[in-house]
């Protein structure tokens, strides 16, 4: 069991990552003080895998628990979900002083946390992640909101939790290419900012690649927990990205420019991520900002993960415009975030049209 600090003054936190969390947080509930209505927001295939159990822990400590659901996808992060959560919970007559937990993936947690941060002008909010990519990302450092037809996210806010409860037995039933999603953001954490956790993943290559978290319990432990520290330490530091949080966007705006220009269907985020790391530090290389040794051990541990890094020529050439509908384009200039060695970034504003082109012609 780890306990990690989120350090906000008097809006700090803690993350607790251990298997079986879901069902302690049940048992101590009474000692939280946290109101007697529970409202546990996810997606409906996840109700009888973890919310029922969770449902009943709670009530067996005296809550009053409500599972509320929406659908999964993208197409469901909507003002629309919102609206449904906020009828129920007001048909529900929920008080400030009661709780939503936030039982699910990223969707769930940005969705939920939006809600909690407008109903009644904001009540208690515990984040429960139950993918990969929302225990190492998503669920720690308050950004939650929906997406608008015109872009992904557009609408939000920053609204910390009480809590983030990280149970890692919720990633057994993850798919595999979950799995491999929510990896890349822990490969990030060792390329922007964590040797020690890049130099395990290269020890420990061959059994994280297998994506088998049963088998090897105490290493996905162990990198949901750096990952989580690492975050909790970056959003410590800069809850507003206004600088430091900004390098956690390594391998994105290539990331989102790969999935708009495929319209969302064919990369999953994570996927694109790591082909976008690819192309930052190919990138990095060709600005002079990294040795190309470097470049070749990130492609190196990325490829020993398991990730495909290839681009298909014709999505390549296509990818320019789309990067400037990032959200960190400032004054319609690019901002690239690149790697300048194992563990370390710089952020560059001057990307040259002619060298993005460069590096979008040399991937194959
Ligand atoms: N707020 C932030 O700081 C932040 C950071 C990164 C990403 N995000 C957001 O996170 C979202 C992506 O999150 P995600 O990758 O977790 O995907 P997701 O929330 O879409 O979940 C993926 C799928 O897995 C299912 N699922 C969840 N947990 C499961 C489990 N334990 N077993 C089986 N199935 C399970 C979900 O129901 C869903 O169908 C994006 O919308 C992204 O914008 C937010």
């Amino acid at each position: 069991m780890s306990e990690i600090n989120v350090n906000l003054a008097d809006r700090s936190y803690p993350i607790v990552v251990e298997k079986g969390a879901i069902s302690r947080l049940a048992k101590r509930w009474h000692s939280l003080d946290l109101g007697t209505n529970v409202a546990i927001i996810t997606n409906p295939s996840l109700v009888n895998l973890y919310a029922n159990k969770l449902k009943t822990g709670l009530e067996r400590e005296g809550a009053k628990c409500h599972i509320l659901t929406f659908e999964p996808g993208e197409s469901h992060k909507t003002l629309a979900s919102v609206a449904e959560l906020l009828d129920t919970l007001l048909a529900l007559k929920f008080e400030r002083i009661d709780t939503i937990i936030a039982l699910g993936g990223g969707i769930v947690g940005d969705v939920a946390g939006f809600v909690a941060s407008i109903y009644l002008r904001g009540i208690h909010l515990i984040q429960c992640p139950t993918t990969l990519l929302a225990q190492v990302d998503a669920s720690i450092g308050g950004k939650t909101g929906v997406n608008h037809p015109t872009g992904k996210n557009l609408i939000g806010s920053f609204y910390q939790p009480l809590m983030v409860i990280s149970d890692t037995d919720t990633l057994s039933s993850l798919s595999k290419r979950e799995l491999l999603c929510g990896l890349a953001e822990v490969v990030k954490y060792g390329f922007i900012r964590d040797v020690a956790l890049f130099d395990y993943m290269y020890e420990h290559a061959a059994s994280i690649r297998e994506l088998n978290v049963t088998k090897d319990a105490s290493i996905w432990e162990h990198l949901v927990t750096r990952s989580a520290a690492n975050k909790a330490d970056v959003v410590s530091q800069d809850e507003r990205e206004s600088g430091l949080r900004e390098t956690l966007n390594l391998g994105h705006t290539f990331a989102h420019g790969i999935e708009a220009a495929t319209h969302y269907t064919v990369y999953l985020h994570g996927e694109a991520v790591a082909i976008g790391m690819r192309l930052a530090a190919d990138l990095a290389v060709l600005m002079g900002e990294l040795a190309a040794s470097d470049r070749d051990k990130m492609i190196q541990i990325m490829t020993l993960l398991g990730f495909d890094l290839s681009l298909e020529k014709r999505l390549s050439e296509s990818l320019l415009p789309y990067f400037y509908q990032d959200k960190k384009v400032r004054h319609g200039k690019l901002r690239f975030v690149l790697p300048t060695g194992i563990g370390s970034t710089t952020v560059r504003k001057d990307v040259s049209e002619d060298l993005l082109r460069a590096v979008l012609s040399s991937v194959v």
